[in-house]
């Protein structure tokens, strides 16, 4: 059994309309049915356009939002059936390194008093003398000074206060760290210390992570396994050097081509797929396969009215696609331009339709009715991290979103990144 398995996890948010009372319209289907395994001491990357559930499907498995359906099986325990005391206690074993770690941090707290915290809500060190060694050995791990202790977050440089989340996580010696885009607010010169102190601390002390990312060059070289993700659900699954030998779901293979190659022989001889429109709307995600309003292979029949399952392909590798062996072969040839066409084509039905619209009487192309019409209003449902007060996982992951998606209720579903 893996460390950590997800089977069919679904997280969709109400959309609630109404004065008085509140009427539920509709869902945003931000996870809609995820199935994987995350083996001990390995790192499962995660990567996928922003928008696309990453963030809810990482903060489902510490149940800081309301799982519909499915199970997260932590270690052999179900944590979507376990009651919320019980919950905390496991808390502990999983915890979470953010995207914006000035955010994550109280800018009132200093160092020392960050990191006791969830030690002390844990019961971890006797005393406020043996956490505080403990910390200072942690911080000289995470490679910063001893006297962080008694500085505070906005002391610190970007790439320093990523090192004092980590700090904070490892402190509660988790088996499972959670890092959700850990690199994506670093300078570009940062990112590689960043992530390879990651690959360090998991050598050294055999942790398990779930790396978030919409970056494959990120996941690229810290995964074992990369599941790439589309509109709320996996479309493709691979051991990571395999996915980037053979891609073979249509996204994929046009994420995989919008990364640069270092050979600039190769650089010029490859294939570029480019992809054409924004992700659908996960309140209203388009029927069959998700990606059938995008994908350059879509075929007349099933594509657009049947779901494909994710199928094993052989050699651990998933895909959810119905043509992956003609797309394999050669036999389906794309039946939408890829390459630079695909944006002209674009550009010009753009134009097109742009110079019809002008002469439609402006009355009915109120500003915003081309691109939300009747945007509903989304109430957020308090996280699970409100019912745990003193929890300081869950008090940070409260204060990351808050940073992460500060759009008010009533701005609609959007992206949080
Ligand atoms: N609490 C919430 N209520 C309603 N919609 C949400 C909530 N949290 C996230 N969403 C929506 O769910 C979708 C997925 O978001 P997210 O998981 O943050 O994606 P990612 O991390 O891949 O960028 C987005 O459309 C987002 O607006
Ligand atoms: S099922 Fe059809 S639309 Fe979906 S990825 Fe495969 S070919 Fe494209
Ligand atoms: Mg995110």
């Amino acid at each position: 059994m893996s460390l950590l398995e997800l089977d069919g996890v679904k997280v969709h948010f109400p959309i609630k309309k109404g004065v008085l009372f509140d009427r539920t319209v509709g869902h945003v289907y931000a996870v809609d049915g995820v199935s994987l395994k995350v083996e001990a001491g390995e790192t499962y990357g995660l990567v996928g356009e922003s928008g696309c559930g990453k963030t809810t499907l990482g903060r489902s498995v510490l149940r800081l939002v309301d799982i519909t359906e499915g199970s997260v099986v932590l270690d052999g325990t179900d944590l979507a059936k376990l009651p919320n005391e019980e919950m905390r206690r496991f808390r502990r074993r999983l915890q979470m390194v953010f995207q914006d770690p000035l955010g994550s941090l109280n800018p009132r707290q200093n160092i020392e008093s960050i990191l006791s915290e969830g030690m002390v809500a844990h019961g971890i060190g006797k005393n406020q003398e043996e956490r505080r060694e403990k910390i200072k050995a942690i911080l000289e791990r995470v490679g910063l000074p001893s006297n962080a202790l008694a500085r505070y977050p906005h002391e610190f440089s970007g790439g320093q206060r990523q090192r004092i989340g980590i700090a904070r996580a490892l402190v509660l010696e988790p088996d499972v760290i959670i890092c959700d885009e850990p690199v994506s607010a670093l300078d570009v010169s940062i990112q590689a210390q960043v992530v390879n102190l990651l690959e360090e601390l998991q050598e050294e002390l055999g942790l398990t992570y779930l790396v978030i990312a919409h970056d494959l060059a990120v996941v690229r070289h810290i995964s074992d396994v990369i599941g790439v993700m589309y509109l709320g659900s996996l479309v493709e699954e691979a051991p990571s050097d395999t996915l980037y030998a053979e891609p073979k779901h249509p996204y994929t293979k046009a994420l995989m081509s919008a990364v640069p190659v270092p050979d600039p022989e190769v650089e010029d001889r490859r294939e570029r797929i480019l992809l054409t429109g924004d992700l659908p709307s996960p309140a209203n995600p388009p029927t069959g396969c998700r990606f059938h309003t995008r994908c350059p292979w879509a075929q007349a029949e099933k594509c657009a009215t049947e779901r494909p399952e994710l199928k094993d392909v052989g050699g651990g590798h998933r895909v959810a696609c119905h043509y992956t062996a003609e797309i394999a072969s050669g036999k389906l040839a794309p039946t939408r331009p890829t390459g630079i066409e695909a944006v002209t084509e674009t550009e010009d039905a753009l134009v097109e339709r742009t110079e019809g619209e002008a002469e439609v009487p402006a009355v009915l192309l109120p500003a915003d009715s081309t691109t939300k019409p009747d945007a509903p209003a989304v109430k957020e449902k308090v996280p699970a991290a409100a019912e745990t007060p003193g929890d300081p996982t869950a008090d940070a992951v409260a204060k990351d979103r808050d940073a992460a998606a500060p759009e008010a209720p009533g701005k609609g579903p959007a992206g949080t990144d």
